[in-house]
């Protein structure tokens, strides 16, 4: 072969191994290009490689980021029995779940699986992505706290022999409302179950529209007898009880106005002066029947009472009926309401009146612990009792230890819920 030859052949071997490495590279591209992989691809159902469960299975950690705040690490990252589980700790038990199941977790370490016959409540957080069911589990004992991802099960009895689902009804007596936290026009006017207060003994000037619901009244009446039997002279009546989101607006449009014709103040003034005393129509908590104004005949709803005899006796036995003083002094920048309110009081039922008073906490503090907390322990009248938060209201509890004695939305609107537990 001449030399020409040669070059020309050895040229075009050159080019076609280049011509097959561009187009290796380019096909190599459009294929993933146009066939997503399942871990970019969030809504595609993880498929379980064995029929055999529980199997080894990658959990899919970026696509299912936890909703914020359920795998935050506790505040005392240091206490050995605070840990927190990693993806890779969790295994996949079954993908194929129907619609009807619950969400199980599967913790394959044996020192926890080992706690599955001691005490402890299982407590879920579980939300739906197309066909899976995934989300964050919270094992709370008396010995730790473990968090991590979990995965749905058809066959909740392998792991949660001793759980019953939570069957507690919604009973809205830890549901906070303040100004971040409004319920809606409906929620308000819609309150079912609210009887009528008529006993002229404390209904104030023979008041015929003070509604409350029933086992408020009968909380109320309770607080009424002692305070009677400690001073007569207290003589405490009921001045407002449940109100309409109507009845609010007029009243705070009332106020607005007024500051702005006598105080010569300016719309956006009159409005944050008065949010600060009468609550944003849909902030009030007169609008959930569980909240009175309770005070000394004669006494005006003013700081004229802070210090009366009545404003003390409340602050320090109000507990004792179920109520809290939901505007204490000092507690403003929590409650967002200015004003000294000592005869406010909100029914929350025993023993959180008893937790909030010893504790000297504000619902709003109470929150902000229990959410950062996860779970709050502490005694009442000879028994262990513990509030528990979840995301979730799929909520399991270990029913031969515990029982589960209040469940209450957290707030309107937000996904959270509190328990509160009763060991037996
Ligand atoms: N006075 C209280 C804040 C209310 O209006 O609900
Ligand atoms: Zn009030």
């Amino acid at each position: 072969m001449k030399d020409k030859e040669k070059k020309t052949i050895i040229l075009l071997i050159t080019a076609g191994i280049l011509f097959s490495i561009a187009a290796g590279i380019l096909i190599f591209i459009f294929s993933h290009e146009s066939t997503p992989s399942a871990s970019e691809n969030p809504s595609q159902p993880v498929t379980n490689t064995s029929s055999e469960a529980p199997v080894n299975s990658p959990i899919p950690t970026q696509e299912y980021t936890p909703k914020e705040g359920l795998n935050e690490h506790l505040p005392n990252p240091d206490n050995p029995y605070t840990v927190i589980l990693e993806a890779s700790e969790v295994k996949l038990i079954d993908n194929t779940a129907s619609d009807d199941a619950y969400a199980v977790v599967y913790f394959p370490d044996i020192s926890i699986a080992n706690y599955e016959n001691d005490k402890f409540i299982l407590n879920t957080g579980v939300f739906h992505e197309k066909n899976n069911y995934i989300g964050i589990a919270t094992i709370i004992s008396g010995n730790f706290v473990k968090s991590g991802y979990l995965l749905s099960d058809r066959d909740e009895t392998v792991y949660m022999s001793k759980i019953e689902k939570n069957t507690v009804q919604d009973d809205v007596s830890l549901k906070i409302i303040n100004r971040d936290n409004p319920i809606t026009q409906q929620e308000a006017d819609s309150i079912t179950g609210l009887v009528q207060l008529t006993d002229p003994d404390y209904v104030l000037d023979n008041r015929d529209d003070l509604f409350i619901l029933n086992h408020v009244k009968e909380a109320l009446e309770k607080l009424l007898l002692a305070a009677d039997a400690y001073d007569a002279s207290l003589n405490m009546h009921v001045a407002s009880a449940h109100r309409t989101f109507e009845t609010q607006k007029q009243s705070f449009d009332y106020w607005v106005n007024r500051r702005i014709a006598e105080e010569n103040m300016t719309y956006a003034q009159a409005y944050e002066y008065t949010a600060g005393r009468v609550a944003i129509p849909g902030c009030s908590e007169h609008h959930n029947g569980l909240t009175l104004d309770v005070i000394g005949y004669g006494y005006m709803l003013d700081e004229s009472s802070k210090g009366a005899p009545y404003a003390l006796w409340l602050k320090d036995n109000s507990y004792r009926y179920g109520f809290t003083i939901r505007y204490e002094e000092g507690k403003e920048q929590y409650t967002q309401i200015m004003l000294y309110e000592p005869w406010h009081i909100r029914y929350v039922g025993l023993p959180t009146a008893y937790y909030l008073y010893t504790n000297n906490l504000s619902m709003e503090e109470f929150y902000y612990s229990l959410i950062n907390q996860k779970y709050i322990d502490f005694e009442y009248d000879g028994y262990q009792y513990r509030y528990i938060y979840s995301q979730s209201d799929n909520i399991y509890i270990d029913t031969d230890i515990m029982e589960i004695i209040q469940y209450s939305a957290i707030a309107s609107g937000v996904d959270g819920y509190v328990l509160l537990c009763k060991s037996k």
